[in-house]
């Protein structure tokens, strides 16, 4: 397996792309099963976990063109092209659901297409117990009838899905992307209640929209999708990706620096300009982005809970924690998503962080510097956290295991590398 090594305390200088969010590419890749017409993406990121689901909808018959690689295409990033003309097969089966939970977004158009489908239930990320029973109440709330088999949902809906009202009792941002698929092709008027309001939940719903869905309330807890017979093909540009926007911004805060994020919007991560702001880190809008920036000023801890979307996002829990074990006085992290997402605590401990855990809360005590050390990746946002630590941190840093990061991170070293990093890959 590879290893990212790091030398840490460079500064980061110079510009990079942000590039495609891969929580809106999947659901909207997905999106392609609502119709039989092409749908054309660009700004598709180049990331393990594209390729992940491709294979699940190629597996459904969907014909798939891609072209590019990421790399040369700084404007439109890989552009793939989805067409579900036929669906071949209704079956999702474990060997590749179990890698990425994403991939079971794939029940809700499949019901509402076909009328039936066979999903395995999901892996991914190793974050808690994750469970899809709001996926499912919500269906069945549609009129889908479920069992589950051997690790399968088997799923059917004989007449088609019916428009429903369903209320979330917590907020799911898979389970908001799945209803509002299935509900785009059900008859009738679904209204979904607490609904999340995620960038990538009104991405997915203007794709929707231009291909034919009729929703409202985008942008607020409540949507409401009146059911069409058929969605045309449309061509959409997947908007930036929010979560490696922040994570740059942290990798400046926390290795010291100037850089520029090409294609970044500052109103997709609201809670988190503010927070690294008042800790002391500055951040600004240009024409082509963000430019954030730390000179040499010590900045200062933060008290901060995750929350869906506007609040703080648990996806950049990690990578915060990672920062803060070096700033000035106490900070304080309570995680209220996931509830076992302080697996990268202990790996920054031997890195000579000091970060007690109590409960839901990490409580971090800044320390002068941490000292480079080999460390394990656990999942995708720890993984890089443990990255940005290593930048900042007197020594070598090898992070381990390091598949996860390129489920997540387009091209991490060389985006990094090219703003002076010392960092290489190790192919394992
Ligand atoms: C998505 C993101 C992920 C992010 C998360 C929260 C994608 C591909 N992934 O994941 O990066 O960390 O949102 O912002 O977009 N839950 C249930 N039952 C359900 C569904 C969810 O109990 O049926 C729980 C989960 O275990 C978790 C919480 O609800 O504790 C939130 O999960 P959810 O918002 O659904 O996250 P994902 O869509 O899986």
């Amino acid at each position: 397996m590879d290893k990212i090594q790091i030398k840490g305390g460079n500064r980061l200088n110079g510009e990079l792309k942000i590039s495609g969010a891969k929580n809106a590419a999947l659901p909207l890749m997905v999106a392609s099963l609502l119709s039989d017409e092409p749908l054309t993406l660009t700004n598709v990121p180049h990331l393990t976990d594209i390729s992940q689901l491709t294979e699940i909808l190629c597996g459904l018959g969907v014909d798939l063109v891609m072209n590019g690689d990421g790399h040369a295409e700084a404007e439109t990033g890989r552009v793939i092209t989805l067409t579900a003309r036929n669906i071949t097969s209704t079956f999702a089966p474990y060997d590749l659901v179990r890698k990425m939970r994403a991939s079971f977004l794939v029940i809700g158009p499949l019901l509402a297409r076909c009328h039936q489908a066979q999903v395995s239930l999901p892996g991914g990320c190793a974050i808690g117990t994750r469970p899809v029973d709001l996926h499912l109440k919500g269906l069945e709330a549609m009129g889908a009838e479920i069992e589950l088999i051997e690790g399968y949902v088997h799923a059917k809906a004989p007449g088609g899905l019916k428009g429903a009202h369903f209320h979330f009792p917590f907020v799911s941002v898979g389970a908001t992307e799945n209803l509002m698929m299935a509900a785009s092709l059900a008859k009738g008027t679904t209204v979904l209640e607490n609904a999340a309001q995620e960038p990538e939940i009104t991405d997915l719903g203007l794709c929707l929209m231009a291909m034919g869905a009729k929703i409202s309330g985008l942008n607020t807890r409540t949507l409401t999708i009146e059911g069409v017979d058929r969605l045309n093909g449309t061509a959409y540009r997947v908007m930036p990706d929010r979560i490696e926007t922040g994570t740059y911004l942290m990798a400046v805060a926390a290795a010291g620096g100037e850089v520029e994020l090409i294609g970044a919007r500052s109103d997709l991560i609201g809670a988190v300009i503010p927070l690294l702001s008042n800790a002391g880190v500055k951040i600004g809008e240009t024409n082509r982005g963000i430019k954030v920036s730390r000179n040499g000023a010590h900045y200062e801890g933060v008290e901060v809970t995750t929350e869906p979307y506007p609040g703080f996002p648990t996806d950049l829990q990690a990578q915060l924690m990672a920062l803060v074990c070096t700033a000035k006085g106490t900070s304080r992290i309570t995680e209220t998503i996931f509830e076992n997402r302080f697996m990268h605590a202990p790996e920054l401990l031997r890195m000579g962080a000091d970060i007690a855990i109590e409960h839901q809360t990490a409580v971090i005590r800044g320390v002068e510097r941490l000292k480079g050390a080999q460390v394990m990746a656990t999942d995708l946002r720890a993984s890089v956290g443990l990255v940005i630590a290593g930048l900042a941190a007197e020594g070598e840093t090898t992070v381990n295991r390091v598949y996860h990061l390129d489920r997540g991170f387009e091209r991490i070293e060389e985006k990094l590398g090219g703003l002076g990093a010392d960092i290489r890959r190790i192919k394992g």
